[in-house]
């Protein structure tokens, strides 16, 4: 992978993936106003840099639950890797193992829990749950998760119907049986297709007393990913919640959200030391990733770029990915006169 840029990235992509494939990881509801106000709410906001401080060290490390890691970036939960790269999410894995950030697996993976976690190095794996309306599936999954080894649950609590993504409904998913959400036997990956013939579908929806039950349930700590309000997080963290992840899904099922960057602020101040605050969702540069961290996010998650690494260069697309964003990272640090994450605060955003 020699390009660095992710419009050409996702160009490339587009080259190579079927139309399916795709349409499947780049698509948005409805009119995608979110998918595109995502990138363009992060580019709206203006950067407020300190002159003559010594930037010669520059420390991109963070903590997240406790583990140290290389860089305030982990990749985001996104299912059905194998139709991007015949290793799948193995791939993901590796990649973000070798780039030192953790890898978030998606409950709806083409490889199985215990594969994943054989890519594990030093940074975390986080294990994204959606819960199944058989207790005993959703328990039988998070136990598994924590005997492999992952050290969070984040639950997805922003679908409990799929949206329509007339993108991808116009270039539906052929069917690849050998392609499944392996970790749930008996369903097919196409049977959690997205696009106008899924609309509707109820999936599992989760309610404020699951997310009670699954706190005291899970061996390990619980993240509640899909948050766009700050009474919404604080609810999630009175009922035991170690992490809140603002997002909007990518702009993938409800259209006309709020972009993540404009919910963050408030959730942050509202969340404040209570819980850990993270944000995906149009994240693409190294100022991305200062303005985010500036405005209250602990790291940031990395959905779509990701998957063009992956289907562009496997295991190696996704470091370079991840490596490339912890340059321009470093690169906006010294610019913005920051030597570590902890001098990345809310001035800096202008
Ligand atoms: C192909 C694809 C599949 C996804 N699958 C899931 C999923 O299974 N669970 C989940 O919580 N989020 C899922 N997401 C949403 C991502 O975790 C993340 O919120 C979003 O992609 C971030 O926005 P970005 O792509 O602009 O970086 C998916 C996103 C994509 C692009």
């Amino acid at each position: 992978m020699d390009s660095r840029d992710f419009d050409e990235l996702e160009g490339r992509a587009r080259e190579k993936l079927a139309p399916g494939a795709f349409a499947f990881a780049a698509g948005g509801a409805d009119d995608e106003i979110t998918l595109e106000d995502n990138i363009a709410a992060w580019q709206r906001l203006r950067l407020r840099p300190r002159m003559l401080r010594d930037v010669t060290a520059i420390d991109t490390s963070v903590s997240v639950l406790g583990a140290r890691i290389a860089a305030p970036l982990m990749v985001a939960p996104t299912g059905r890797h194998r139709l991007f790269h015949p290793e799948g999410e193995r791939a993901t894995a590796r990649g973000a193992a070798a780039a030192g950030v953790p890898y978030v697996m998606a409950t709806a993976s083409t490889v199985t829990i215990e594969d994943a976690a054989a890519e594990r190095r030093a940074a975390p794996q986080w294990f994204q749950l959606y819960l199944s309306p058989d207790r005993a599936v959703t328990e039988g999954l998070v136990d598994r998760a924590a005997a492999a080894g992952f050290a969070a649950v984040v639950l997805t609590v922003d679908q409990p119907v799929y949206g329509a993504s007339p993108r991808a409904a116009r270039a539906p998913l052929s069917a690849a049986p050998h392609i499944r959400a392996v970790n749930l036997p008996g369903q097919p990956v196409a049977a959690h297709g997205y696009g106008a013939a899924h609309s509707g579908s109820v999936t599992h929806p989760a309610t404020f007393d699951d997310l009670a039950w699954l706190v005291r349930r899970s061996p390990v700590p619980v993240l509640v990913k899909g948050i766009l309000r700050a009474d919404d997080a604080l609810r999630c963290v009175e009922l035991g919640a170690r992490g809140i992840l603002v997002s909007n899904h990518g702009g993938r099922h409800l259209d006309a959200t709020v972009a993540s960057a404009d919910a963050l602020p408030d959730i942050a101040t509202a969340v404040g030391a209570k819980a850990e605050v993270f944000v995906d969702g149009g994240i693409r540069r190294g100022t991305d990733i200062v303005k985010a961290l500036a405005l209250g996010a602990r790291a940031v998650l990395i959905g779509r770029p990701a998957v063009w690494g992956l289907a562009l260069g496997g295991a190696d697309g996704v470091r370079d990915v991840f490596e490339h964003l912890r340059g321009e990272l470093t690169r906006t640090m010294a610019l913005c006169g920051v030597a570590k994450l902890t001098e990345v605060t809310r001035d800096l955003v202008a």
